[in-house]
């Protein structure tokens, strides 16, 4: 029998690219998302992409545990891929509130449901934000976490820690004891750790859709290519790396979705060696913010308007991945070259402008 994926925040930018992954690799998918950060786009071009257009969607709000009850009570759930987040650094910092409200409480109750619906397993979308600044490049999920530098950062944290304590807690419901007295079941989690996910799905037809200005580089560097945006402004020349600029490890979209496919995989074949386990995503390959304005107007034949600008508060020097576990344990690999991932994020934002 098919297992079924419920993809919580799945019409947003990465959701939707791991629904594509998830229905191409075999899976059933059903998309919960509340549409607070995106409209249907994505979700029309998931239904476009894999010619299906039977793919549940169901527009429920995470923080309220009635309606995710419901859809555990409707749908046999075999694993849960949580998104449904906010993921503004700068918001968070504003609006504390909102971020620990909504982020933490959304997943308590897809917890608590996956607990109460005889188990499941859930995997959470983290970010290597948890690793903060090292000088210990790249990093393993060995790598001590840093006290967060933001409330967005703070709730990843949070949100490992309570997913690991709740794997622990329930490991031993299904056992002998437990069994028959209900209908809890043991939490088995994953946490991945996502470095810079960009670019878009080669069809073009699903990408990143900011709303208002982009805080993000490759959003920002596309809206600028197009005319969208004056100049894009480069945050900080005058860093301690080789051009000065700050070095990230840019995963490409799709790529991340294949390491979502690959870690559910092993979960729901029941391969897991601990209950509760932590991969880095990222490729490796350290990148200069100057190197990727380069690369992209080399590959799409352009020029972009930049300028340096100063630093930007919150920003670390330097991260990048040792992705060494996720490809000995899950056997995933980024494979898609910079170049690919950069016409991928140009030709998506071409197809937003109709061109
Ligand atoms: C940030 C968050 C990360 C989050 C991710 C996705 C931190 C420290 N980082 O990553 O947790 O998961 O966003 O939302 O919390 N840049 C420019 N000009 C711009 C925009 C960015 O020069 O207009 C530079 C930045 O200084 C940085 C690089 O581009 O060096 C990447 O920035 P961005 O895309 O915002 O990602 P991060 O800050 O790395």
């Amino acid at each position: 029998m098919k297992k079924r994926v419920l993809v919580s925040g799945g019409a947003g930018y990465i959701g939707s690219h791991v629904t594509v992954e998830l229905i191409q690799a075999g899976f059933d998918v059903v998309v919960a998302d509340n549409l607070s950060n995106c409209d249907l786009t994505c979700f029309e071009g998931v239904k476009k992409i894999t010619g299906r257009d039977d793919i549940p969607f169901e527009k429920i709000d995470c923080c309220d545990y009635e309606s995710v009850n419901r859809l555990f009570s409707e749908f046999r759930i075999d694993a849960v891929i949580h998104f449904a987040a906010f993921k503004a650094v700068g918001e968070s910092v504003a609006e504390p509130l909102k971020y620990y409200r909504n982020n933490l409480l959304s997943f308590l109750n897809i917890l608590e449901a996956s607990r109460l619906h005889g188990g499941c397993n859930v995997l959470f979308s983290s970010s290597a934000t948890v690793y903060g600044e090292t000088d210990k490049l790249p990093v393993t999920e060995e790598s001590p976490r840093q006290p967060a530098t933001s409330p967005y950062g703070n709730t990843k944290q949070m949100c490992e820690d309570i997913l690991s304590d709740t794997v622990k807690a329930t490991a031993a419901y299904g056992s002998e004891v437990m069994a028959g007295l209900d209908k809890t079941g043991p939490v088995k989690g994953i946490a991945l750790r996502y470095f810079n996910p960009i670019g878009a799905h080669p069809s073009a037809l699903i990408g990143e859709l900011p709303r208002g200005v982009p805080n993000n580089l490759v959003p920002y560097i596309t809206q600028t290519a197009i005319g969208k945006r004056e100049c894009l402004s480069i945050f900080g020349n005058d860093y301690p790396t080789p051009d000065g600029t700050c070095l990230r490890d840019y995963i490409d979209v799709v790529d991340l979705a294949k390491a979502h496919v690959a870690a559910v995989s092993r979960m729901v074949e029941n391969k897991m060696e601990d209950s509760y386990e932590i991969f880095n995503v990222g490729t490796g390959r350290p990148v200069s913010v100057l190197e990727l304005v380069n690369t992209f107007e080399r590959v799409n034949n352009l020029r972009l308007n930049y300028r340096f600008a100063p630093r930007r508060e919150g920003d670390i020097t330097a991260i990048w991945a040792d992705p060494t576990r996720a490809e000995k344990v899950l056997g995933w690999k980024a494979q898609r070259t910079i170049e690919e991932t950069l016409a991928s994020a140009w030709a998506w934002e071409k197809h937003l402008a109709g061109k």
